[in-house]
């Protein structure tokens, strides 16, 4: 039998003649020719590598980017308190703006912005510029919300308004009846037409003094239309990838540049207006992509970061600094006898998962509005720390934890890079340590991961497992401005991926980093998911996690490839799903040419006359998904005709192919 992966409209039309073609062009002598892939499907092992996400608030993927909020610099927390902010005055109104910090709204947030108004004319107040501009979608709703107080005896009233560049009024709401005390108002602000860079306009109108702070335009349409929810377009792209985990929240931002900007998760829960702003860690890490104006609100926090775990079935996995800033800046170490408060922190996070409502920290959980526990079961002990003084604080770390939660599975780092001096001091500590899951990170060219798709073949069975936490091929070199997400990125993943799901006994779990890049706010790339204020798209690697991460299967199959090829162009690996009673065969092609691989299901019967392909192809290796071009590179569904065990598959140039086919043990 031969298998055409063709178009399916061109598929279908072929049908019939294909079927003539193949039991001439197929018999076994001509099968016997091909490179084979031997699929052991009577001998099912390990469940397959788990392929999650990993997401980090790198390149505006949080505030600017799954975190919805409009207004940049709500509570004018930024060193420079009116950045993203500007002075307008209409119909000959004056006044003067001051940031100032006296009976604040709470400890957490000192400042506030104060606007007092000498003549009224028509308005006078101040714009913000959003995040790249403000995204509006024709007729959809915003909640706009502001923490006020005036102490006049008649109030000014205030003005909110949606503009266009040009000024034009794309919405608007009012607001007045200001009190002495902070107080929290709110209207709704529908948008008549679509804008990716509108602004928004605050005017004070009469005279007085007003007082403001969290200024915010928040999406009605958020994902599960949740307030304070997430930008949907962007969820739905995580949805689709069926992560089993969810990482978070990085990456270096966890370490910080030193420790006073570590990230720290008690302050990223509770009441938004309590959560402390801090400088993003990427805001000055590249001079050549400064971005003088990222800062963590922590509107997407700790609780929300859960939620969507929840919400995407996938197991949650926080990463907490461990006593250590990111080794690559200041290094500050926190000394050993000092650490007791970060292992708290870790003990708290635990309660606050998974303890009862009625605990101390379960009940901060219950009280956020989700009284059942969130079911963690693996933690992050720092993110790509090395040397001893790792060791150290792991250590520690690990004696309380492990006594107190056995049931969670410590993560630990094997540092920066695959393969280095700090690599090979970490794993022997680990190994001897009885670590549960090591890290790995690995940003390397295509040739590196082509070639490392026997990585794991060697690796001990009864160690650590590992996690393959960070990688991503980079066209150029780590983290250089012009690398691109080529198709030959991907494919080079795709080969890599085959050797992590052959070796699922030793690799736990894998996930691509970084995820979300905004084409116009990023510091790092590649990235698996660009958007700007309105659009999305996945690059090909995007799709090929994907396709490793739905067609996963519920256990491996030990796959022998005879291809004869002295440097490697094909790679496989094997699954099954036993809750639909597939095999699941991925083949990845690093040729030119399209060309023709032998499938021998040994052990098994076919048990349908037809079975499915998913292929992701592209003839050109400097291929790439784009806003305009979205699914240049995206995989095609397709059926083929089963009629035995054996087959022979016919895969596209340069391409990763997934066959189902339903089968049963002989
Ligand atoms: O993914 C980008 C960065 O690469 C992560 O923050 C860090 O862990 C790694 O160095």
């Amino acid at each position: 039998m031969k298998t055409q992966l063709d178009s399916p409209v061109r598929y279908s039309q072929r049908c019939v003649f294909l079927c003539i073609l193949s039991s001439i062009v197929c018999t076994g002598a001509a099968l016997a020719q091909l490179p084979t892939v031997t699929v052991h499907v009577d001998k099912p092992g390990a469940p397959p590598t788990q392929i999650g996400i990993f997401f980090e608030d790198i390149n505006y993927g949080g505030d600017g980017g799954l975190y919805p909020e409009r207004v940049k610099n709500r509570s004018f927390e930024f060193p420079v308190p009116l950045m993203g902010w500007q002075e307008i005055a209409r119909g000959g109104a004056s006044g003067a703006l001051a940031v100032r910090d006296e009976q604040p709204l709470n400890a957490n947030n000192p400042h506030y912005l104060r606007v007092r108004v000498e003549n009224a004319g028509e308005g006078f107040g101040l714009a913000n510029e959003g995040f790249f501009g403000i995204a509006l979608e024709q007729g959809k709703e915003f909640t706009f919300s502001v923490s006020a107080r005036s102490s006049d005896a008649t109030p000014p009233s205030l003005v909110v308004q949606v503009v266009r560049a040009d000024g034009m009024r794309l919405g608007e709401g009012r607001l007045s009846g200001f009190t002495a005390g902070w107080k929290r108002h709110t209207c709704t602000i529908r948008a008549t037409a679509t804008d990716p860079k509108a602004r928004l306009n605050l005017l004070v109108l009469g005279r007085g003094t007003l007082d403001l702070d969290m200024v915010s335009l928040f999406p009605r349409d958020t994902w599960k239309s949740r307030p304070n929810g997430l930008r949907p377009d962007l969820v739905q792209l995580l949805a689709d990838l069926k992560p089993a985990f969810l990482r978070f929240p990085g990456g270096c931002i966890v370490e910080g540049r030193d420790l006073s900007r570590r990230y720290q998760w008690k302050t990223t829960i509770g009441d938004l207006a309590e959560r402390r702003l801090i400088i993003n860690r990427w805001n000055d890490q590249f001079r050549h992509r400064p971005a003088p104006d990222y800062f963590q609100s922590f509107g997407l926090g700790f609780f929300e970061y859960f939620q969507l775990c929840e919400d995407l079935s996938a197991a949650p996995l926080p990463i907490l600094n461990c006593g250590m800033a990111c080794q690559f800046n200041t290094g500050e170490l926190v000394p050993l006898d000092q650490l007791d408060p970060f292992i708290q922190d870790a003990l708290d996070l635990i309660e606050f998962a998974n303890g009862p409502a009625t605990s101390p920290w379960g009940a901060r959980r219950a009280a956020m509005g989700h009284p059942a526990p969130f079911s963690m079961r693996l933690l992050g002990v720092g993110n790509e720390q090395w040397g001893p003084q790792y060791i150290e604080r792991y250590e520690r770390f690990a004696k309380v934890l492990k006594a107190r939660h056995p049931e969670v599975q410590l993560v630990t780092s094997a540092g920066p890079r695959p393969n280095d001096d700090l690599f090979h001091f970490l794993w022997p500590k680990l190994r001897e340590l009885k670590a549960d899951i090591v890290d790995e990170h690995s940003y390397a060219n295509p040739d590196w991961f082509f070639k490392s798709a026997n990585r794991y073949d060697g690796y001990d069975r009864y160690g650590p497992k590992v996690f393959m936490g960070e990688y991503a091929v980079q066209s150029v070199r780590t983290a250089s401005p012009d690398n691109r997400n080529t198709w030959e990125c991907a494919l080079a993943e795709a080969a890599f991926m085959t050797g992590l799901e052959r070796n699922s006994e030793v690799v736990m779990m894998a996930s691509y980093a970084p995820l979300f890049g905004h084409v116009e706010g990023w510091q790092w790339t590649p990235n698996l998911i660009w958007f700007d204020n309105l659009r999305a798209y996945g690059t090909p690697s995007y799709y090929v996690q994907q396709l490793f991460g739905v067609h996963r299967g519920t256990h491996i199959l030990p796959v022998e490839l005879k291809s004869g090829e002295t440097t490697p162009t094909l790679y496989a690996c094997a699954a099954r799903d036993e809750r639909s009673g597939e095999v699941i065969v991925k083949l990845v092609s690093n040729s030119a040419r399209e060309r023709e691989v032998r499938v021998q299901l040994a052990g098994a019967k076919a048990t349908a006359s037809s079975g499915k392909a998913f292929v992701l192809a592209n003839a050109e290796l400097k291929a790439e998904n784009s806003l305009a071009e979205p699914t240049r590179v995206a995989p095609v569904e397709k059926t083929f005709p089963v009629t035995g065990a054996e087959f022979a598959s016919s895969l596209a140039a340069y391409s990763v192919t997934v066959l189902r086919i339903k089968s049963a043990s002989e």
